[in-house]
């Protein structure tokens, strides 16, 4: 398998004219992964959406040219978890490959940020497009994609992608296990500024604590993902539910109609050793401040994660992060070492987890700053950015 490091490549003298396209709208981790490279290529690329919806706004907001082109409801309505759904996507999918070979005439390549907009993508291929490179940034197991979805995105992969980008040898190495040809595969690993982050002072961050009603010296475990059951929070709820000192402040929104995830969880919040301790304050765009803000950073998700770019932001706040081991998550975090890694799905490390860090201060603060320098070191922007252009060069 053709899995680089994350090492720094030379760059490419000039950047290629790209066609950047993503089937959904909301901000999810891939969409402000993509808005980092789409800021980067402005100048000679663009980004086509088939939906409306926040990204867009940010996207223009950040001066990088962007196109909507509204999907039809059929294909927004088909749930990726359906068996059936691949085939029934089917003329939607059509629809997609039809636009992207009329917006892609003057480009040098597609790059897919989801699964649906790769699979348009390779059909628009097979019509003639420029060559595609998925970006895949999700885990293709059963947990997240039908068998039906999977090999048809599989199939079109080996036969018209002419690279498989992915965002950890997690993702790449089950790729290869579904099917996947290695020699497709091509690991970026997402970077991250640490500007934002270091310019959150501590007073800012204790006046924050204060906006929120929180004092300043309670413990306070920040969970900084969408609400969506793979990503754990009930976990993290149910660890804290016998440490009563700790208070939870929720940060996020479902993004995908998980209303019976959110009902659970607030059913869960009001029981009565949790009740007046979990903080529910919505999707933010604050969260260097609001990590800062925080004592502990937790990603608590129940499947492997693809990379999970809350945990390397947990790192860039200084907050000791606790994830858990599983996925791409293990490449991001050494256990005591740069952070701390559990057991998905269970509360009790994860209690404890919580508890070691709060009773050690010193070593805590030892943790938080190897951390902190890790990922300065390894997941910044600029290595995102010269191994993109990199990976992109060889096509
Ligand atoms: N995030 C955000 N506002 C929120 C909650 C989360 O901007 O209210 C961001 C978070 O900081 C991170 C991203 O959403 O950058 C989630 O990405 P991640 O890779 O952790 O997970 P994904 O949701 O993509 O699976
Ligand atoms: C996906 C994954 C997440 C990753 C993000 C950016 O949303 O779920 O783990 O960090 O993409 O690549």
């Amino acid at each position: 398998m053709n899995l680089a490091s994350n090492v720094v490549q030379t760059p490419s003298p000039t950047r290629r004219r790209v066609l950047f396209v993503d089937h959904a709208a909301v901000m999810g981790g891939a969409e402000l992964s993509l808005l980092d490279l789409a800021i980067a290529y402005r100048d000679t690329s663009r980004v086509l959406l088939f939906d409306q919806g926040p990204f867009r706004e940010r996207l223009e907001g950040a001066n990088v040219p962007v196109q909507v082109i509204a999907a039809p409801a059929s294909l927004l309505s088909v749930k990726a978890s359906g068996g059936l759904s691949a085939l029934k996507a089917m003329p939607g999918l059509g629809w997609m490959a039809r636009r992207i070979v009329e917006q892609s005439r003057d480009v040098d390549l597609i790059h897919a940020n989801s699964q649906k907009a790769f699979v348009a993508a390779a059909l628009a291929r097979l019509m003639g497009a420029p060559p595609v490179v998925w970006h895949l940034r999700d885990i293709l197991t059963a947990g997240h994609f039908s068998a039906m979805n999977r090999r048809l995105a599989i199939a079109l992969a080996n036969a018209q992608a002419s690279q498989v980008m992915v965002n950890s040898q997690a993702t790449g190495e089950a790729f290869v296990a579904a099917g996947g040809r290695p020699n497709l595969v091509h690991l970026v690993y997402n970077g991250l500024s640490a500007q934002p982050f270091d310019a959150v002072s501590e007073e800012q961050a204790i006046a924050l604590r204060q906006e929120l009603g929180l004092g300043a010296d309670v413990p306070i475990i920040g969970s900084f993902s969408r609400l969506s059951y793979w990503k754990g929070q009930h976990v993290l709820l149910e660890a804290v539910r016998s440490l009563p000192e700790v208070q939870v402040l929720l940060v996020g929104k479902s993004l995908f109609g998980e209303d019976e995830y959110v009902a659970q969880l607030q059913d869960l919040a009001a029981s009565p050793e949790l009740a007046g301790r979990v903080h529910w304050i919505g999707f933010r765009t604050d969260i260097p401040a609001l990590m800062k803000a925080c004592s502990i950073v937790a990603h608590t998700s129940t499947e492997p994660e693809p990379f999970g770019r809350v945990i390397v932001e947990g790192q860039l706040a200084q907050r000791p992060v606790i994830a858990t081991a599983a996925g791409g998550a293990v490449e991001l975090v050494e256990d005591g070492v740069t952070g701390r890694l559990v057991p998905p799905k269970d509360a009790i490390a994860l209690r404890q987890a919580i508890q070691d860090i709060l009773e050690h201060p010193q070593q805590t603060a030892d943790l938080a700053q190897r951390g902190y320098d890790h990922a300065k070191a390894t997941f910044s922007l600029e290595s995102l950015l010269t191994n993109f252009d990199h990976a992109l060069s060889l096509i």
